[in-house]
């Protein structure tokens, strides 16, 4: 992606993220712990940090307030990098702070899109409303992600599913796009520039990505503040 694209993307995140709606953000953290969506990335993040038989080093993408810190299991260090420096605050003491068991966190002030990792690479990297969502899931991101990762390494990430997000108005729309003057393709090529993506456009990417070995799962997200779905991918390096 050029690099003004990925720019504009944070500068629109940063002023979204400031000091008010981040601490609106930690506010509603303790909400959500009752939430069904708080229970099904619980199930997932446990389960996925679980399967490893060894201590892993994760990386948690768009961290946030450190919402979901304490279920990473088996860690020995987690990575967590945001944007936004007010959310990252919060992360210093990431919700159910009591309950984090990880010897070793890392808080970095920067842009997946262009934060340099040097040499190191991690065993689980994560994402959760980041992606595919404030900023873009393409092939430039998914394959820096496939090579932030170490042999046996899996990524889970969601991407906000545009499927279920179409009225019947778009419906017809896109049906009659084709047809449509270049001046009237434009408009909506506009209208409906989005990071969001379609199933069928996100397998399309996977399938050109460098995993191999990837699945795509639809969870339809109930958290009383935020009404919509999310397409999970959970791919595995090697
Ligand atoms: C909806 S919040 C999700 C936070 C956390 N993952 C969670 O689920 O609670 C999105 C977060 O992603 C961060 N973010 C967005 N684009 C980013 C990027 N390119 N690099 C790093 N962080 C980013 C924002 O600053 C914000 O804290």
């Amino acid at each position: 992606m050029a690099n003004t694209e990925f720019k504009s993307h944070e500068d629109k995140t940063v002023t979204l993220y400031d000091e008010a709606y981040s601490a609106k953000y930690r506010a509603y953290d303790e909400e959500f712990m009752n939430a069904p969506t708080y229970q099904h990335y619980k199930n997932k993040l446990e389960g996925l940090t679980k399967s490893f038989t060894k201590p892993i080093s994760a990386l948690d993408v768009g961290c946030g307030s450190g919402r979901y810190f304490h279920l990473i299991k088996n860690a020995h260090k987690l990575t967590g990098i945001d944007v936004a420096a007010p959310m990252l605050e919060m992360a210093k003491h990431p919700v159910k702070e009591s309950e984090v068991n990880i010897p070793e966190i890392k808080l970095i002030h920067g842009n997946v899109f262009d934060y340099d990792f040097g040499n190191e690479k991690f065993d689980f990297i994560y994402s959760v409303g980041v992606l595919g969502e404030h900023a873009p899931f393409d092939l430039g991101m998914v394959n820096h992600l496939y090579n932030l990762l170490n042999i046996n390494g899996i990524l889970f990430t969601t991407i906000v599913n545009l499927d279920i997000r179409k009225n019947t108005k778009r419906k017809l729309a896109e049906a009659a796009y084709p047809l449509m003057p270049g001046s009237l393709k434009r408009v909506f090529d506009q209208r409906w520039k989005s990071n969001y993506m379609t199933h069928k456009q996100l397998d399309a990417l996977m399938k050109q990505s460098l995993f191999t070995n990837y699945k795509i799962d639809n969870h339809v997200s109930d958290d009383g503040v935020w009404k919509g779905g999310h397409y999970e991918v959970t791919g595995k390096k090697g």
